[in-house]
């Protein structure tokens, strides 16, 4: 550029513009170069190629030449793109002579970004399509080994070293699962033929033994002399009932009926239901005494209120846990009597037998028990309260399952073992593992058979509404509420009363209109924690009765007496409303069985939050019973409530009970048994050819090491 330089000074100074144009000429055919131009000192152009864009002036680049002496670069952005324009001073003596503009053509800075971006774009994917071959190939080459290993296996084949402890297991749980989701499949929602299956296909078609308290059928010498058959107000009756049914088997409880003796045979059996024999009730006596310190006192005076947050102080004696720990064995005993092999299928229910699985366990170590706990279970620190808290706790580990209405209590069950016994917690499995024996911890939401017999026999809803209201002698569009409950201070009764009070208090144009009949079972009245809440309700319900009475009017009915199923049910059918407002509560059925009895889809429930149902039935109006403002307001919504939306809530509610039914809560307890069986056969063989130097912890290891269940 030197050379150009010096022979465009001489051109300028010899005027020679042809000479310049020539120079100029000679300096574009560099490929680099687009286009070059002469300009006068003045700011014209004197000479230009012919790629030189016009709208670049010489004019524009004087002012700077003329002050700088080296050249000016910079970028230039014209319509066809991007430049670089260089102006060069031409001087001689110090004088400006012009300027020569050269404009750099940088396309080709483009063009070689453009082929650098391209390429490695172009590399990057070789290379990722290279990996993904890679792992493609491995994977396939893995899978195939593995897949044809374990189908040879499972076929039937001998088992590879690697695969012998869990070749079996795996055989006997694909089938199981497959014969689970075909039978899923064909038969859609949970019911007795389905739930039979399960005894059939995954427990050889064993009957079940069952113990609790409580028994279903209560015989019962009337004053006239006559004999007559209670059903007993009780949630677990509720539950069990249509599942023994279905099952077959015995159900082993206390005979508590005056004339429970009569009606057993020389082994203090009777089948039931005495109108369509399905299973064996075997009666269990207890004396005053027993029953005295087994069920009012430890069970009822210690273990109820300690498992309720409702405000009572549990009442702890020896001599209640002696009778407790007597009866339990009474019972455990009946258990082992009434099994017919080796490893029966026992169902334990309830607060009432808290030692009995580890008694069961002792004279029948292959029995597979499935023990039921129906009321919450509190945190750690108040189990804690108890002073038999480690027996408690080590006599439900003699189950093979323990379950809880909700994952809450599973929870605060788990952290006492953990608080209180030398155990190691499978959280993964949700297991306790003691003495190289599991026990599952998991939640099975309680429910009620469905379609519900009650609800299907009785009489249709307009029947209902008026029968109702001509007993407690009401106009025929008089609103109606309904509460129905065992007497028992966990149910909320005064609050519920309360908030009757208030609603009528804040809303006087339904006095004379409204009524709320509380159905209400006395029970456990010989506890003087009963008794006093009998007589508070009473005085409650009368002093509410006198502020608002009018002639033919009182705002509540207490019918404290035992209603049967049939009287229960119309009812629910005739109300406006149901209101369940237990303080604390397990789960709570009247909840499910007020929705099963409203097949119109009309009918509101209002649900305190604390009672286990909440969880799951929440279309219902739930609310805080111990808030009356809050509940008060909900009363009032219930019985204004468009017809539509009482329809659209109640339709949802209906559909989940169905859908998660009693059936279906045996089945899953009874499927996860059938699986718990299968291991264990597996686990024995497997600690018969475990050397006997393995250690304990080894031993547990294996007893999970097939994942999870
Ligand atoms: O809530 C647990 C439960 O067993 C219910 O099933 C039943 O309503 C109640 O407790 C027990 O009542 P009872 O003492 O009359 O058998």
């Amino acid at each position: 550029m030197h050379g150009a330089r010096r022979n465009l000074t001489a051109a300028w100074q010899a005027k020679d513009l042809g000479q310049i144009r020539e120079i100029l000429s000679e300096l574009t055919r560099d490929d680099r170069l687009l286009a070059a131009a002469a300009c006068g000192a003045s700011g014209e152009i004197a000479v230009e190629t012919e790629e030189f864009p016009a709208q670049l002036a010489c004019a524009a680049q004087l002012p700077r030449a003329q002050t700088q002496s080296g050249p000016i670069r910079e970028m230039v952005t014209l319509p066809t793109g991007r430049v670089h324009l260089t102006a060069l001073p031409l001087r001689h003596d110090d004088q400006m002579l012009g300027v020569i503009l050269l404009i750099h053509d940088l396309s080709f800075l483009d063009r070689r970004e453009g082929a650098s971006q391209r390429f490695l774009f172009i590399a990057f994917a070789l290379l990722s399509i290279a990996a993904s071959l890679l792992t493609l190939l491995l994977t396939r080459g893995l899978w195939r080994r593995w897949t044809n290993t374990l189908r040879a296996q499972l076929q039937g084949g001998e088992p590879e070293a690697d695969f012998a402890p869990v070749a079996a297991d795996v055989r006997a749980l694909v089938g199981q699962l497959v014969r689970e989701r075909e039978r899923g499949q064909q038969e859609g929602r949970w019911s007795p033929q389905r739930l039979r299956g399960v005894l059939t296909e995954h427990l050889q078609g064993e009957r079940v033994l069952l113990v609790a308290n409580r028994e279903p059928y209560i015989h019962n010498r009337t004053a006239s002399g006559s004999v007559q058959i209670l059903h007993p107000a009780s949630g677990l009756v509720t539950a069990l009932e249509p599942v023994m049914r279905a099952c077959s088997g015995v159900w082993i409880a206390h005979g508590s009926g005056s004339a429970d003796r009569e009606t057993v045979d020389a082994k203090n059996r009777l089948q039931v239901p005495p109108n369509d024999p399905a299973y064996w009730l075997r009666r269990v006596w207890l004396s005053e005494a027993e029953e005295q310190g087994y069920y009012y006192g430890f069970a009822n005076e210690g273990l109820w209120p300690l498992c309720h947050l409702a405000h009572n102080r549990p009442e702890f004696r020896d001599s209640d846990f002696a009778a407790y720990r007597e009866v339990n064995q009474r019972f455990a005993d009946a258990v082992c009597d009434e099994a017919e092999c080796e490893d029966p299928i026992v169902l334990v229910q309830d607060y009432h037998f808290a030692l009995a699985p580890a008694m069961i366990r002792r004279r029948l170590p292959r029995a597979t028990l499935i023990t039921f706990w129906h009321i919450p279970w509190p945190n750690a620190e108040r189990f804690g309260i108890c002073p038999w808290h480690r027996e408690i706790l080590s006599g439900l580990l003699g189950s093979s399952i323990v379950g809880f209405h909700t994952q809450a209590h599973c929870n605060n069950f788990l952290e006492a073992v953990d608080r209180f016994l030398e155990a190691r917690l499978d959280r993964e499995n949700d297991a306790v593992i003691r003495q190289a024996k599991a026990t599952l911890v998991r939640p099975y939401p309680i429910s009620i058979a469905w379609p519900n017999p009650w609800a299907t026999q009785a009489p249709s809803i307009a029947e209902c509404r008026a029968s109702v209201r001509a007993e407690l002698g009401l106009a025929p569009d008089a609103l109606l509420g309904v509460g129905v409950d065992r007497i028992d201070y966990t149910k909320g009764i005064e609050e519920r009363l309360l908030a009757v009070e208030a609603l009528l208090e804040a809303h006087p144009e339904l006095v004379g209109r409204f009524v709320f009949v509380q159905l209400g079972a006395p029970s456990r009245t010989v506890i003087p924690r009963y008794r006093t809440l009998n007589d508070r309700l009473l005085e409650l319900a009368e002093r509410i009765n006198q502020r608002f009475r009018r002639p033919q009017y009182q705002p509540i009915v207490f019918a404290r007496a035992h209603h049967e199923p049939p009287t229960v049910f119309r009812y629910y059918r005739a109300a406006e409303f149901c209101y369940v407002s237990s303080l604390h509560d397990g789960m709570n059925l009247v909840a499910k069985e007020f929705v099963a009895a409203r097949d119109d889809e009309q009918g509101v429930l209002l649900l305190s939050q604390f009672a286990g149902a909440a969880q799951e039935l929440t279309n219902a109006l739930i609310v805080n019973p111990y808030d009356i403002r809050q509940t008060c307001a909900a009363m009032h919504n219930a019985l204004l409530m468009p017809s539509d939306l009482q329809r659209e809530r109640m339709r949802s509610l209906r559909a989940l009970v169905a859908e998660f039914n009693v059936y279906r809560w045996a089945g899953r307890m009874l499927l996860d048994a059938a699986r718990l069986r299968e291991r264990e056969r597996l686990n024995q063989r497997l600690r018969q050819r475990e050397t006997s130097e393995a250690s304990e912890s080894s031993r547990d290891a294996l007893l999970w090491a097939q994942g999870p269940l």
